[in-house]
């Protein structure tokens, strides 16, 4: 139950798009949000934590239809995954819901409305792309065509990648629909505007982020984003189109003239009111007043006393500062205390990129089982309060990981308490330390508690690392300077051999305190196991001297840089293989490509896969390749480097898991098909740019497929 002057936090993470399972990146932005949240609740306050599913929208709709199967069916396969990877990453949310539920109907229908009844929604008549094919309206990233400027191909419909300008798609020559090829026709069709231009709602939004309430102040790089945004008088705000035509995978736009056309909300309007329908669902279940939360989620929402809280990424930041306060204000609702916006997480300091294949998967990760908790503090010891990306660099994960959490902070407990326990049967006690000297301990103790407590306030997590470090640092110099194995030869020194163990267990004590919003299972179990108590760490237990320990059990192990390997997907097949769980180890592709090639354990399944499309075939852009050169690599028993001939204007180079099957001179010459649209993969020993195709069964051997005499490079097989 909180304290009477405890505070009252409804904090949110931004709500994932149900397309898919999540990256680093999400796991980044969960891992900041918890870490604020437990550090909150451990200091009593009251949190009510929650998420959901991001549901609606033009990809969700056409990812399903791909994939053969209901937009329901397809958002409810990835909640499992997201609710899987939250539970492996010990994310506590309180709740987690979905924008496709009943609460963010209701409360969508009626924030809607009542921006209506302030005369904030203005209907307009807007002309649009439409494929004739598919029968809709294309989103801008569905439609494609020459740049106007420089006349590159196949260029997106809002800026080109190759000469960098930006237009509207309407400027594109020669466009296409991305879904059909179809040339798009213009036409018109009724839009629904949420009038963000009105006066009184830049002046709102001027008040909003210029003179903030209490734990309001935005961070200086958002507060100039946005000054920038709203310009002298706001004249830059542009009126937000919030409805789409059918077909649509949203919420229905109530109270349309009878007859007419159904529209819907556009997905980014009913998103962040799903952080008010996962807390509506909180309410309804109960789980608010498991928490001690005894009122109705209207009254929580009514007390101004409540600090509302996002935590999102840079890239929504213009979603979360202009329209959703302006939305929630202007409904008469509860606006956001504060938002709190981080980077993106970058590789070895390049963009995480699936496509070119850097950076890590969070699944992976849990999958190869790697500790969840290495990750949340390395994440932690790289996090600060300002829109910084944060840097990924396996080595440094390594370092970070053995060097500072196990090298200093576990073996901190691991020596001290096993003296304790073998010559003091697990009593602690300070009896050689003088009062003055335990007194200054317990004033340092404090200070350093109070120190991490504000840096934690405000979000500055790298800083209670580092100080966490320093302490840590402390303590093994004065344990290693007592030299306790000596004095445990001499029973004249047991006075102060207990002191010296004490002394470091109590030290140990308060850095789990400071490192137990990072490490909550570690935290969790020095106080249960290690300290005996029945309860979990609390702040206040920073400064608290612990009177006994029980015999040490083993916390953590190190990161083995093998592991690392295999999390880059940089070691040898035959690891790949052990460590790869049995639903991904066991496929029928006759792909011989680098380390997806599993002929290490001949376990090809005679099962065929899931049925795809013809459309879903097409899409792989196979062609006819010459092996221009094959070599061996140094270092990989089973690849092969092969140069290959496509009819490009550049060879592609690409490693084959098929150096057990043929000598790399014997390649040389041959034709064979390749797979030329897969995505390039960053390798150990360089970047692969395609895939070979070979055959394979349950047994040995590895057959490369070859075509009939007449094919010629760059041919396309079909
Ligand atoms: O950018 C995104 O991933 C969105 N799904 C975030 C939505 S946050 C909130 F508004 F729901
Ligand atoms: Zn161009």
């Amino acid at each position: 139950m909180p304290a009477a002057s405890a505070r009252t936090l409804f904090v949110t993470t931004a709500l994932p798009y149900a397309n898919g399972p999540f990256h680093i990146g999400h796991i980044m932005e969960y891992i900041q949000g918890d870490i604020w949240v437990r550090f909150q609740r451990m200091q009593g306050n009251s949190v009510h934590f929650v998420c959901a599913d991001d549901t609606h929208g033009a990809p969700i709709m056409l990812k399903a239809e791909s994939e053969g199967v209901s937009p329901e069916s397809l958002i409810a396969g990835v909640a499992e995954s997201h609710r899987r990877d939250w539970a492996r990453y010990l994310i506590s949310f309180d709740t987690t819901h979905t924008t496709h539920s009943a609460e963010n109907v209701e409360l969508a229908q009626s924030i809607f409305r009542a921006l209506n009844r302030r005369g904030l929604i203005a209907t307009r008549t807007i002309a649009q792309f439409y494929d004739p094919i598919k029968g809709m309206f294309l989103p801008d990233r569905y439609i494609k065509g020459t740049c106007p400027k420089c006349g590159a191909k196949d260029q997106f419909g809002d800026a080109c990648e190759v000469c960098g300008s930006t237009y509207a798609p309407t400027d594109l020559i020669d466009p296409y629909s991305t879904l059909t090829g179809a040339p798009p026709e213009l036409r018109e069709s009724e839009h629904l505007f949420f009038r963000l231009s009105a006066p009184e709602v830049v002046d709102y939004l001027k008040r909003w982020t210029t003179a903030p309430a209490p734990r309001q102040t935005l961070q200086p790089e958002v507060f100039n984003k946005v000054q920038e945004w709203l310009g002298d008088e706001g004249k830059l705000l542009a009126d937000w189109d919030i409805s789409r035509d059918a077909p649509y995978f949203g919420i229905e736009i109530p109270d349309q003239p009878p007859g007419a056309p159904k529209k819907y909300f556009y997905v980014w309007l009913d998103a962040p009111i799903g952080y008010l329908a996962a807390l509506k669902h909180h309410f309804d279940s109960g789980a608010a007043r498991a928490l001690g939360e005894t009122r109705s989620f209207d009254a929580f929402l009514d007390d101004p006393a409540v600090e509302q809280f996002h935590f999102i990424g840079k890239d929504i930041v213009y979603f979360h500062t202009l329209f959703w306060p302006a939305m929630l204000h202007f409904s008469g609702r509860k606006t956001p205390t504060n938002v709190f916006v981080h980077g993106f997480i970058t590789f070895s300091g390049e963009k995480m990129s699936k496509s070119r294949g850097t950076g890590i998967s969070p699944q992976r990760y849990m999958d190869l089982g790697l500790d969840p908790e290495w990750l949340r503090y390395y994440i932690a010891a790289k996090l600060n309060a300002r829109v910084e990306d944060l840097d990924f660099g396996p080595d440094d994960f390594v370092a970070r990981v053995n060097s500072d959490l196990i090298g200093k902070y576990v073996n901190i407990a691991s020596r001290a308490a096993t003296f304790v326990t073998r010559h003091f049967g697990g009593a602690l006690g300070t009896p050689s330390e003088s009062p003055a000297d335990r007194e200054s301990r317990f004033e340092t103790a404090q200070r350093e508690a109070e120190a991490a407590r504000a840096n934690y306030e405000a979000r500055e997590f790298g800083k209670v690392l580092r100080d966490a470090m320093r302490i840590a640092d402390r303590i093994n110099e004065a344990f290693d300077a007592a030299q306790p194995w000596n004095l445990a030869k001499d029973v004249g020194q047991r006075d102060r051999l207990q002191t010296i163990c004490t002394q470091a267990l109590e030290g140990f004590q308060l850095l789990t305190v400071m490192l137990a919003p990072v490490l909550p299972q570690v935290a969790s179990r020095v106080a249960r196991e290690l300290f005996g108590l029945s309860r979990d760490f609390v702040w206040s237990d920073a400064s608290k001297a612990p009177t006994r320990v029980n015999a040490f059990r083993h916390l953590m192990t190190r990161v083995d840089p093998k592991q690392m390997d295999a999390l880059l997907d940089l070691q040898p097949d035959a690891t790949l293989a052990a460590a790869t769980p049995p639903s991904q180890g066991a496929t029928t592709e006759a792909a011989a490509e680098s380390t997806q090639e599993r002929s290490a354990t001949g376990t090809a399944s005679t099962q065929t896969r899931s049925e795809i499309t013809i459309d879903e075939f097409g899409r792989i852009d196979l062609r006819i390749a010459r092996i221009v050169s094959a070599e061996a690599v140094e270092g990989a028993d089973k690849l092969v480097k092969l140069t290959l001939d496509i009819g490009e204007d550049a060879p592609r180079t690409v490693f084959a898991g098929i150096k057990s099957a043929y000598p790399p001179a014997a390649l040389v010459g041959r034709l064979t098909p390749m797979v030329a649209n897969l995505a390039p993969r960053k390798m150990r020993f360089g970047v692969s740019e395609g895939m070979v195709l070979a055959a394979s069964g349950a047994g040995p051997g590895i057959y490369l497929l070859a075509p009939d005499a007449g094919a010629q490079p760059g041919m396309r097989v079909k």
